[in-house]
C-alpha cells in the first residue's frame, strides 16, 4: 500500500489504455496499491476512484448536490434520452416521483402472478435437446416480465432480436464512452450504421409499446398508464419526448440488469456444487411440485442469500460515476469542478478490508434480513442515496421467482470447460454466453 494518491502519466491517454485493456484488472490493481482514492487521468478527464464506503456515502449522500451523472450515462441519452437514469433535477425529481410508487416493495407484490405466468410460458416454450446459452434465456424472460408488468404487453416473440439490438448499442456505446477521439455519430462508418440503426428499432418497440396502449378502450392501472395520465401543476400532460424516453429507460434498465443477475447466479452455482444443492433442496422443499405462488417468497431464503452473495461477486452495474458540478472536498481531498469520480461496486464487494474471505460464493454471508444495510455503502449493488435504483425490490423479487421456477423444472450443467468471462460493458456481461446442457427434472 502507498499513500501517493496520485497516478502521474506522460502518456497524452493517461491511465486510459491501461483501462480499455483490461477495465476490472486496472481497478484491481488500484485499489490493491491504495487506500482511500486514487487520482488519475482519462486522456484530459481527471478522475477519482473512490475505495471507501465513507468517501462513497459522501459523493452519493451527504454531499450529492455537488454532483451529477457523469459520461458514462450520458452516452446512453441516445438510446434513453432524457429519462430516469440519465435526467438531473428538477425534471429527475418529478418524474422519480410519478414512477416510484410503481416500485415501492408494497406495490411490487401485486406484480408476482404475472412475473410468475410470463416466466413459465416462456420456460416451457424451451427445447432442451441441446445446450441453451443460459444468458440468452435471461434476457428472453426478463424482457417478457418487463413489458408485462409495466406495460401490460407481451414480446414473447421477437426477443431475440431484441437482444442482438441491445448487445449492439452496449457494445457501441461503451466503446464511445472509453474514447478519447469519438467520431461523430454522424459519420458513414459501417458500426456508426449499424449502432443507430439499433438504436431506432429499439425505439420502434418502444413507440409500439406505447400505440398498443394508445388505441385500447380498457386500461390496466400500470406504470405506463401513470406515465401517460400524469399532469404537472398546470396540467399538463408528459411530452411525447419524455414519455418515450421513460418507457425505454425502464424498458432497457428493467430486463438486461436482472438479466445479467440470473445469468451469473447460475454459473456461480455451477462451480460451487454446495450451494447448488442447498439451493436445489430449499426449492423442493418449500415449493415441490406445486405451483409458485406469493406465500411461498419469504421461505426461499438461502436462494434470495444466493442471489444477493451472486450481486457481490458478480455486480451488474461494476461501475459508475459522478461528475462534481463545483468544487468540492470530500474526506479531506478536493475535487475540481467538472472532475469525475467512480464508484465500483465489484471493486468494493471483493475488498478484503470489508468482507471476509471476499472471493468465496458463501450466501451464508448474508444471514440477516438486508444485505445492503449491513454493510452500508460497501455493498452497493444497486448505488445508494437519492439515485438508488428504482427496481431494486423488483429486481430480486423477479430473479427470485425466475430462479425458482428454473431450479423446479430443470437440471442443468456447464457444456464445454466451465470457463466463462466477465465482459464489463455498461453492465458486467458474460463473454460469449453461458452454455448449459439442460434436462427437465
Ligand atoms: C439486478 C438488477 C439491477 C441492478 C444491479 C441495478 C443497478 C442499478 C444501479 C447501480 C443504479 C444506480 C446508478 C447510479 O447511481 O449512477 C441503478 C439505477 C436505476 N435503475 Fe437499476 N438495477 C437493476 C434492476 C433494475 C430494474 C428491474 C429497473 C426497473 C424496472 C431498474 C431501473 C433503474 C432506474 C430507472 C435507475 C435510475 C434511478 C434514478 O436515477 O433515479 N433497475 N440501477
Amino acid at each position: 500500500m502507498t499513500n501517493a494518491t496520485v497516478l502521474h502519466s506522460l502518456h497524452p491517454l493517461g491511465q486510459l489504455e491501461k483501462f480499455r485493456k483490461d477495465p476490472l484488472l486496472f481497478l484491481e490493481e488500484q485499489a490493491s496499491k491504495h487506500e482511500e482514492r486514487v487520482q488519475f487521468r482519462f486522456a484530459n478527464r481527471t478522475v477519482h476512484l473512490l475505495l471507501t464506503p465513507a468517501l462513497i456515502k459522501e459523493v452519493l449522500v451527504t454531499q450529492s448536490k455537488s454532483f451529477q451523472k457523469s459520461n458514462q450515462f450520458k452516452e446512453l441519452s441516445l438510446l434513453i434520452g432524457e429519462g430516469l437514469v440519465t435526467s438531473e433535477p428538477p425534471v429527475h425529481t418529478k418524474q422519480r416521483k410519478i414512477i416510484q410508487p410503481y416500485f415501492t416493495p408494497r406495490h411490487i407484490k401485486k406484480y408476482v402472478s404475472e412475473m410468475i405466468d410470463s416466466a413459465t410460458e416462456m420456460m416451457e416454450s424451451w427445447e432442451v435437446d441441446h445446450p441453451r446459452d443460459i444468458s440468452k434465456d435471461m434476457m428472453g424472460v426478463t424482457l417478457a416480465v418487463i413489458t408485462k408488468t409495466m406495460f401490460d404487453m407481451n414480446v414473447n416473440e421477437g426477443h431475440e432480436k431484441i437482444g442482438v439490438h441491445m448487445e449492439r448499442v452496449l457494445e457501441t456505446a461503451t466503446k464511445r464512452i472509453r474514447s478519447f477521439l469519438k467520431p461523430p455519430i454522424s459519420w458513414p462508418m459501417p458500426e456508426l450504421k449499424q449502432y443507430k440503426a439499433s438504436i431506432q428499432e429499439l425505439k420502434r418497440v418502444v413507440e409500439e409499446i406505447i400505440q398498443h396502449r394508445e388505441s385500447r378502450a380498457e386500461e390496466k392501472e400500470d406504470l405506463l398508464h401513470a406515465l401517460l395520465h400524469s399532469r404537472d401543476e398546470d396540467g399538463n400532460c408528459m411530452s411525447r419526448e419524455q414519455l418515450i424516453d421513460e418507457v425505454m429507460t425502464i424498458f432497457v434498465a428493467g430486463h438486461e440488469t436482472t438479466a445479467n443477475l440470473l445469468s451469473w447466479f447460475f454459473y456461480m452455482l455451477q462451480g460451487n456444487e454446495k450451494v447448488k444443492e442447498n439451493v436445489y433442496k430449499e426449492v423442493d422443499r418449500v415449493v415441490g411440485k406445486n405451483e409458485l405462488s406469493s406465500s411461498h417468497l419469504p421461505a426461499l431464503l438461502y436462494t434470495r442469500q444466493a442471489l444477493e452473495e451472486t450481486l457481490r461477486l458478480h455486480p451488474p452495474v461494476w461501475m459508475f460515476g459522478r461528475m462534481t458540478v463545483r468544487d468540492v472536498e470530500i474526506g479531506g481531498h478536493l475535487i475540481k469542478k467538472g472532475e469525475n469520480v467512480l464508484i465500483s461496486p465489484y471493486i468494493m464487494h471483493r475488498s478484503k478490508k470489508y468482507f471476509r474471505d471476499p472471493f468465496l460464493f458463501e450466501p451464508e454471508r448474508f444471514n440477516r434480513v438486508s444485505a445492503e444495510g449491513n454493510h452500508p455503502y460497501t455493498y452497493l449493488p444497486f448505488g445508494g442515496g437519492s439515485r438508488v435504483c428504482i427496481g431494486n425490490h423488483f429486481a430480486l423479487q423477479e430473479a427470485l421467482i425466475i430462479a425458482a421456477l428454473y431450479v423446479q423444472r430443470f437440471n442443468f450443467k456447464m457444456s464445454g470447460d466451465g470457463k466463462v468471462e466477465c465482459h464489463p460493458l455498461i453492465t458486467l456481461r458474460p463473454k460469449g454466453g453461458i452454455f448449459m446442457e439442460v434436462e427437465k427434472r
